[in-house]
């Protein structure tokens, strides 16, 4: 059975639950681990053929340092280290055999509609999937939160699992590189 693995950032938790619906929706055709960036194994393993990543969206991109001491400082998120997170993750990870087929999501505010449209955490794990030489599975996908600390929007988990079923078609079924 082919293998996926699931790298998740999440500070209040949304993310978290996304990329475990994610795997579920895997499950039923690859073998999935989820785990959290700061978690996460130094090399992505040979047998991985599926990594997918996500995480919220922090001030129009990816969390970073700054970012994550203003959601304690502001709303609370308890973290342990505020310099480890999903962007420190993909900067240093290293696929240790043949690439794996790649696929980046995001949590999100659901409103105002202008913001909705701006901001693009995914865009930059997009961006570092394609500099470790990953190729990009599917278009990534975004999930809304309906404030900052969540909860997330009716329907999300469910979108998620169907989300992820979708990828597991794609690997085992095979679809061409982008
Ligand atoms: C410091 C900070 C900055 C944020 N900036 C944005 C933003 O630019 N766009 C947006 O849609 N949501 C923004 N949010 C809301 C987050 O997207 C939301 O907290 C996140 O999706 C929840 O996911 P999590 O529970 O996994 O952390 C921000 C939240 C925090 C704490």
């Amino acid at each position: 059975m082919a293998r996926a693995l699931v790298v998740y950032e999440s500070l209040f938790g949304d993310a978290r639950a996304i990329a475990h619906a994610i795997a579920e929706g895997l499950s039923p055709r690859l073998q999935v681990d989820v785990v959290a960036a700061a978690e996460a194994p130094a090399e992505i393993g040979p047998d991985v053929d599926l990594l997918v990543v996500g995480g919220p969206n922090h001030a129009f991109s990816m969390p970073r340092p700054s970012t994550r001491r203003g959601a304690v400082e502001q709303y609370g998120a308890r973290i342990d280290d505020p310099d480890r997170g999903l962007h420190e993750w993909l900067e240093s990870v290293r696929p240790a055999g043949s690439a794996p087929r790649a696929a980046a999501f995001d949590t999100r505010s659901d409103h105002p509609k202008l913001v909705v449209k701006l901001d693009h955490a995914a865009r930059t794990e997009e961006k570092l999937l394609r500099g470790l030489g990953l190729s990009l599975l599917a278009p990534a996908e975004h999930f809304f939160v309906t404030d900052a600390q969540g909860p997330l929007a009716d329907g999300e988990e469910e979108r998620a699992r169907q989300w992820g079923a979708r990828l597991a078609d794609l690997v085992v079924e095979g679809s061409p590189p982008s």
